[in-house]
């Protein structure tokens, strides 16, 4: 089929390239010039495992294409996906011009039917507003006899196993009233579509609900764990084992239910603040998504709380290693990560912060630029050296082996704070090392 994705951000990208692996013809368009050109080059902006090998095959197979010119986007598909980005507000509202602008811009080159799929993860009722973009468009063109529909098919993909997940979908929600939308849809996803049926046919609204929905379940699941680790580290119990506890009831599951210092990313935090946003519009009170946000906004805290008491609040001209500085692993990503909040009240306070992390280091340099109180890293080993303490930030699996007697040699004070509960408490304390954790006893 001949797609054209407009938005060449992680939705877009992912998506394009398993399109265009499975034999669509797809075309990618970005107001971006830069990162056309570099993409065209099969060069990739962000780091997610599998995708770059899946363009640059794509391209030599003709099957991928990027471009800037937006007229030759819309004359080449049928099926046109929106996956442009859409920041918060001030006021944590999704923006929709970036959204509403692809509309139009579609409406304004049009001239035959087009399948219009809204893939940016955009509020109940935002379908409504592109068909009114496009009709508008259209009227003004004096082309309001051309036909097209508005689906919505929001993404569910994971950082860091984001093609993997595009391409074994454990759901393809398909938001439309359309017979033939329907049809276009399900033979587009046909291919990821084997062994067991996953697609699901819903309304419009239900299916831009349904997005929302599932991250903020997400989001409540790990919120409610850290409140339970943070009861937990009070009372003296050991929230992995309450963990296990309640995980091992199938109505519960194992599953994203780790305690940790606080989600992050550009999805949770983001969709939560737009769901209850949305809510308020409708003086409804979102009282569950209140708690949810300002609870994860406290966890961020935590550890660094717990640096401070050790230290007795002096922490100026001490030097920490920071382990992780991506919001989870396999991922770059600094966006709303723990890692920031923790280094900057840090930095208020004068302490000196010497990080590493497999992936982030570059985006730290582009966040942070050059300052004397941060220092980059070559390896997690180099990090520790001369450092008074070492924090972790982020589960990266080369952070879960620890070789305790160097951690223990290489700190001043050999003190661990771990924000994700990676190491065996009675391991670290019997060899002398202080130990931290999240709703753990020491
Ligand atoms: C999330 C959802 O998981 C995807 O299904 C969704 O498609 C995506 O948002 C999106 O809306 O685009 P992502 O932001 O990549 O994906 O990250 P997750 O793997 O879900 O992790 C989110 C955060 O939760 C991380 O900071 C992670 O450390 C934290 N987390 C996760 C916990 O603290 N505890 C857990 O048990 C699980």
């Amino acid at each position: 089929m001949n797609v054209t994705v407009f938005g060449t951000g992680y939705v877009g990208l992912v998506q394009a390239a398993v399109l265009a692996e499975a034999g669509n013809k797809v075309v990618c368009i970005d107001i971006d010039e830069d990162k056309v050109a570099r993409l065209t080059q099969g060069h990739i902006p962000i780091y997610e495992p599998g995708l770059e090998p899946l363009v640059e095959n794509s391209i030599a197979a003709g099957n991928l294409s990027f471009s800037t010119d937006a007229a030759h986007g819309v004359a080449h598909g049928e099926l046109i996906f929106i996956a442009v980005g859409t920041p918060p507000d001030e006021d944590g509202s999704a923006d929709l011009r970036h959204v509403l602008t692809v509309a139009a811009t579609i409406a304004g080159h049009m001239d035959e039917k087009k399948f219009i799929i809204t893939k940016s993860t955009v509020p109940v009722g935002t379908a409504d507003k592109v068909r009114t973009a496009v009709e508008g468009k259209l009227a003004e063109r004096g082309r309001s006899d051309l036909d097209f529909d508005v689906i919505s098919n929001p993404e569910f993909l994971k950082e860091g196993s984001a093609v993997a997940d595009c391409m074994k979908p454990d759901r393809i929600i398909i938001g439309t009233s359309d017979d033939e939308s329907e049809q276009k849809l399900r033979q587009l996803y046909a291919p990821f579509n084997r062994n067991h049926d996953r697609i699901l046919v819903m309304d419009v609204k239900s299916a831009e609900l349904t997005k929302y929905a599932a991250n903020c379940m997400l989001a409540t699941k790990i919120s409610f764990m850290n409140e339970m680790a943070n009861i937990a580290d009070r009372m003296g119990a050991d929230i992995e084992a309450v963990r296990q506890g309640i995980g091992s009831d199938p109505r519960v599951g194992y599953h994203f239910i780790y305690p940790g210092i606080g989600y992050g990313g550009s999805c949770f935090p983001k969709d939560v603040k737009a769901l209850i946003s949305s809510a308020r519009e409708m003086d409804l009170p979102a009282e569950i998504l209140t708690s949810v946000e300002s609870c994860n906004e406290r966890q961020k805290h935590y550890l660094v709380n717990k640096v401070e008491a050790h230290f007795a609040g002096e922490l100026a001209g001490r030097t920490f290693a920071l382990w992780g500085l991506s919001f989870k692993p396999n991922t770059d990503d600094m966006r709303e990560a723990p890692a920031r909040v923790l280094m900057e009240r840090l930095w208020e306070q004068g302490a000196r912060v010497q990080a590493f992390d497999p992936e982030a280091m570059d985006e730290c340099r582009r966040i942070y630029g050059a300052r004397d109180d941060l220092q980059l890293c070559g390896s997690k080993e180099e990090a520790l050296d001369g450092a008074d303490a070492l924090i972790v930030a982020t589960e990266w699996q080369q952070f879960k082996a620890i070789d305790i007697p160097s951690v223990k040699s290489a700190l001043k004070q050999p003190v661990v704070f771990d924000g994700r509960n990676l190491y065996d408490p009675q391991q670290l304390v019997g060899a002398g090392i202080e130990y931290y954790c999240v709703g753990r006893p020491q």
